[in-house]
């Protein structure tokens, strides 16, 4: 068998640096949509241990790879190998995707884009709201630099860790004059009017699936939409719960896929436009779903 149509000697190369990466489902969502557009290229997963990624990054650039997606435990460290920064992931602190330059890689945050699209596809604005995020890791640093761009009236950042929840407070206060607060989880309910919750933490993924940030579920009956950045299990215990006090529920998959296809764009140029991407939402979810 001949396979000149998959990968030839002017092919560029794609990937995603993380450890771990063989779970990750960027290599479907960024070789799906190449396939779609005919874009002769391939993406890859590179597993890249903690303290490497400048070292990987170097390597790629010599290597002659096109771009990198880039995930946990790297999205900070790998700032320092970068020759350029968009001002949107400077501001974040983190970088998701690379783009190559003439001298090295241009870090771009993507994660964001994808949580707005998210939001945006069921008809969600943050404009005047007041927002919950739970969480104060990389995830939530998105959250709270998006809601404080898009003017939310009042932000609460809610973390096990006090300490950081302050940290992120004061980071996002050096850029926008938005009301925030830190508070623990026991100050949940004293929230006069949690519009929008944001979940960012990693409780309630497969491996502690029974369990929930939220333990009080009456703390939903104030509350309109949830948006859950974890999507395996596809619905959280966070989510159901939330659903069963008729809240909008919203699952981090979307933010996955947008977060993708901006990538896409960065690296080639182009535009996805509305109906295609609303394909490939489709036929990815339909695709991971029956996995
Ligand atoms: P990411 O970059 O994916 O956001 P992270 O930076 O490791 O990941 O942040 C993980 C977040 O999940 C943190 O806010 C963490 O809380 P702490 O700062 O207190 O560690 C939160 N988290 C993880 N496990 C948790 C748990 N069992 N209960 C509550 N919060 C938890």
């Amino acid at each position: 068998m001949i396979c000149a149509d998959i990968v030839k000697g002017t092919t560029k190369v794609f990937g995603i640096i993380g450890d771990p990466v063989a779970h990750s489902f960027s290599p479907v969502i960024q070789n799906t949509i190449a396939r779609e557009l005919g874009c002769p290229m391939v993406y890859v997963p590179f597993p890249v241990k903690r303290g490497e990624a400048s070292e990987a990054i170097k390597g790629g650039f010599k290597l002659g790879i096109e771009g990198f997606n880039v995930t946990v435990p790297h999205k900070t460290d790998v700032m320092d190998a970068l020759t350029d920064m968009d001002s949107l992931a400077k501001k974040i602190g983190a970088v998701n995707t690379l783009k190559r330059m003439e001298n090295g890689y241009k870090g771009y945050n993507t994660d964001i884009l994808g949580l707005e699209k998210s939001l945006i596809l069921k008809g969600v604005s943050l404009f005047g709201k007041t927002v919950v995020v739970l969480g104060a890791g990389g995830a939530a640093r998105c959250a709270v630099l998006l809601a404080a761009d898009r003017q939310a009236s009042e932000i609460y950042i809610v973390n096990r860790t006090l300490d950081k929840a302050r940290e992120l407070m004061t980071h996002v206060n050096k850029f926008y004059n938005t009301s925030v607060k830190a508070i623990s989880y026991q100050e949940l309910l004293n929230i006069p009017n949690p519009e929008i919750v944001i979940q960012t933490t990693s409780l309630g993924m497969e491996n502690t699936k029974s369990s929930t940030p939220v333990e009080e579920v009456s703390f939903f009956k104030k509350v309109e939409v949830v948006l859950e950045i974890i999507y395996t299990p596809w619905k959280t215990k966070l989510l159901l719960d939330a659903e069963r006090a008729g809240c909008i529920s919203i699952n981090g998959f979307d933010m996955l896929l947008y977060q993708g296809m901006a990538s896409y764009e960065i690296w080639n140029d182009v535009k996805i436009d509305k109906e295609l991407s609303a394909k490939l939402s489709k036929s990815l979810t339909e695709y991971y779903k029956n996995l």
